[in-house]
């Protein structure tokens, strides 16, 4: 008998559901018998394992979070940590191991296949950086709800011609804010990739109000150098040359915790079915992502090494909207 474990690791993402469904219910079609990890990398190191069957899975397709919980497990980075978890996997005679997720769980995943466990990876993260995927799992159901929040400030921002600084996820990365920016038709975007000095910011705030609008949005990446903490301390300071009046929104986890969109859950299945394929065929120590619309495969090595870079274009498309 084929024995393999799924689990979910790092920040939650819609689709994440969808995903461990597919591979359940794919697995068992194909032979497979799966098990469930739970929290992430943590369980996988204490070896807590349980039998998933086509039941366990009902129902949970349209549901955010993981079922499976998840962890950020720091336990994992280490030596002891990842003998720990290869151990497990042999003393519990599982040979297959899929992992959801994002950077931090999918460098986890690489350092297991290196060790000789048969990984593969399902790109998985809101922040949407993870070279191999053209978008990764989780990030339009969370750009979705950023967006709902950016068009509701508009609302407001417009009736009081007030400036809104609206604080976006993405960790170190603008792949989020910059098409929250677009999509929700920002004044100003920035982001983490771009060096800039907050006058900049003030300029492009100016020249908004003064070609007639009557807000000005402003999405900004966490990660960005001037956050919106950093933004606004600057522009309070400089309140009365500036003269806008200005409000902060920080949406942090809420962008987490919707119910995964169609494409989401689209591309989980097709994903978590694809993974046990890839395990059926012996082809492990990769990620799987959608690339041009397709699943693509990519060696967990290059993934871990690679920063996913910014599509450039959108970024300059983006200054042209926003006149
Ligand atoms: O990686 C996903 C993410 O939501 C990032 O955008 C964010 O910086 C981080 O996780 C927050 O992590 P936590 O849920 O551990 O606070």
């Amino acid at each position: 008998m084929k024995r393999v474990a799924v689990l979910t690791s790092g920040g939650d993402a819609p689709g994440m559901n969808a995903a461990i469904r597919a591979v359940v219910r794919t697995g068992v079609a194909r032979g497979f018998e799966v098990f469930a990890v739970r929290g992430g990398y943590t369980g996988l190191i204490a070896g807590e394992f349980s039998s998933l069957g086509p039941r366990d899975v009902g129902g949970i397709i349209g549901r955010g979070g993981t079922v499976l919980g998840t962890t950020r497990c720091q336990q994992l980075k280490t030596d002891a940590g990842q003998a720990a978890a290869v151990e497990q996997m042999r003393a519990h005679d599982i040979n297959g191991l899929i992992v959801i997720g994002g950077n931090g769980s999918q460098a986890g995943a690489c350092a297991l296949s290196r060790r000789g466990l048969r990984v593969v990876g399902i790109a998985s993260t809101i922040d949407n950086d993870l070279v191999g995927t053209d978008i990764a799992i989780g990030a339009t159901t969370a750009l979705d709800v950023a967006l709902e929040a950016i068009d509701r400030l508009r609302v407001t921002a417009s009736s009081h011609k007030r400036v809104f600084l609206v604080e976006v996820m993405g960790r170190d990365s603008g792949h989020l804010a910059l098409v929250a920016g677009i999509a929700g038709g920002a004044e100003a975007i920035v982001i983490p990739e771009i060096e800039f000095h907050p006058e900049s910011i003030a300029d492009e705030i100016r020249s908004a109000y003064e070609r007639g609008k009557s807000h000005a949005i402003v999405v900004v990446a966490e990660g960005a150098k001037y956050n919106v903490e950093g933004l606004r301390h600057y522009f309070l300071e400089h309140s009365q040359r500036l003269g806008f009046e200005l409000r902060v929104t920080t949406l942090g986890h809420i962008q987490r915790g919707g119910a995964p969109g169609v494409f989401d859950r689209m591309i989980a299945t097709r994903l978590g079915a694809a993974a046990v394929e890839h395990l059926e065929q012996d082809l492990h120590g990769v990620l799987l992502g959608i690339i041009d619309g397709k699943v693509n495969s990519t060696a967990l090595s290059t993934v871990v090494h690679t920063k996913k870079p910014l599509d450039t274009p959108l970024l300059d498309l983006a200054s042209v909207l926003a006149k």
